[in-house]
């Protein structure tokens, strides 16, 4: 049945002391008609066997680029993995085979992107394509994975899933596409579910119920998950651990009960600051004053320092990068000054804990 990968000897077992995904150091550029842009600049994070990490950050900031490489994804050209790793399983994917990578996808991998319609063959009948998914990494028979794919969509609350798998994408509301998305993404039962923006498309009540479906998903899928958004209510609903990005670099990592209350980093401060409230429908991100840093230089030092209230006047947030450095228990931060932050954050804005919360 279920194709085994043999593990070789010299791999490691999964187990607590490693990670099932560790990205350490990546680099992303593209060439652009302006020169070389540096979308992601030295992001480093790990991901642990059904855990859920939030990404979040301004648009621009490399967390579409960062999902995309470990993907495989990365269009080339324009764009290459000019350094760094990612080990998934003990494999590393930087400079892979695309017959490796395209293994990959679809089997421990799984994703949801903001359009389905990227996923989604407009000519093949929704339950055929997800059938067709399980068949090829399964090896099962036509009829098996289609019983199969009815089922999958019954789990993602598709109402009628034998009829609704013989219809096509253009048949299904936008919310009923994402959901076969979903199907599509758990159906191998995959370690790592990468969700981008898997919501933003949907108007508000459609955003809730799809959620649902992914939480759900994951619960019973046990798949880590990186959940990229831009709704900081989301990521305190959702996720157990969150990653902050800017300009292409992790600014602050850790749980979200503690970077939501105490955050380490001014711009996250300055995100959570932003928010009137997580409870508002609205709970987006609001920019912080000033612009996004331009990525077509390398940054020497911070890239949010021209933006920072405690690094606007300093030298060395000019001049050097601040590494990710532990600040506390499970939480990095990449500040020079991170004893610095916090101070002005009103602690009623962020309530991760409270189960009242819904965006
Ligand atoms: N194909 C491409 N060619 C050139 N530059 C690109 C390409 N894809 C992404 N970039 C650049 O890489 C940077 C990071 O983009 P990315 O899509 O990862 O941002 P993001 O954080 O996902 O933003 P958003 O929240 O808007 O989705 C951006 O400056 C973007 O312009
Ligand atoms: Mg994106």
């Amino acid at each position: 049945m279920t194709e085994q990968v043999s593990i070789t000897k010299d791999t490691a077992p999964i187990g607590d002391e490693q990670p099932l995904l560790q990205v350490t150091d990546l680099q992303v550029e593209f060439r652009t008609d302006a020169g070389r842009a540096y979308a992601v600049d030295g992001v480093s994070f790990s991901i642990a066997a059904g855990e859920i990490l939030g990404v979040v950050g301004e648009s621009g900031s490399g967390k579409s680029v960062t999902a995309m490489s470990i993907l495989g994804l990365v269009p080339s050209p324009p764009g290459r993995i000019a350094g760094g790793s990612i080990v998934l399983q003990g494999q590393e994917l930087v400079g892979a085979s695309e017959r490796t990578l395209r293994k990959l996808r679809g089997s421990a991998v799984g994703v949801i992107f903001q359009d389905p319609m990227t996923a989604l063959n407009p000519v093949q009948r929704v339950g055929r394509q997800i059938a067709e998914g399980i068949r090829i990494h399964r090896g099962l028979s036509k009829d098996k994975a289609l019983e199969r794919a009815v089922e999958l969509l019954a789990l993602v609350g598709v109402p009628q899933p034998e009829l609704r798998a013989r219809q096509y994408p253009h048949e299904f509301s936008g919310g009923m596409r994402q959901r076969a998305m979903i199907a599509m993404a758990i159906a191998n039962d995959p370690a790592l579910l990468i969700a981008d923006e898997p919501t933003t498309a949907l108007d508000v009540t459609i955003q809730a119920q799809v959620l649902d479906v992914i939480r759900h998903s994951q619960q019973e899928t046990g798949a880590a998950t990186i959940f990229i958004t831009h709704d900081l209510g989301v990521v305190a609903e959702l996720a157990e651990r969150v990653m902050v990005m800017y300009g292409g670099r992790v600014m602050e990592t850790g749980r979200v009960s503690t970077i939501f209350r105490q955050p380490r980093h001014p711009y996250t401060a300055g995100l959570l600051a932003s928010l009137p409230s997580l409870t508002r429908d609205d709970a987006e991100l609001t920019p912080i004053p000033g612009n996004p840093p331009s990525i077509l230089a390398k940054v020497k030092g911070c890239p949010f320092q021209p933006r920072c209230v405690i690094g606007r006047d300093r030298d060395i947030c000019a001049a050097e990068r601040p590494p990710l450095l532990e600040v506390g228990t499970d939480h990095l931060s990449a500040c020079h000054f991170p004893d610095e932050v916090g101070a002005s954050a009103p602690e009623q804005q962020v309530a991760p804990d409270d189960s009242e919360v819904r965006s």
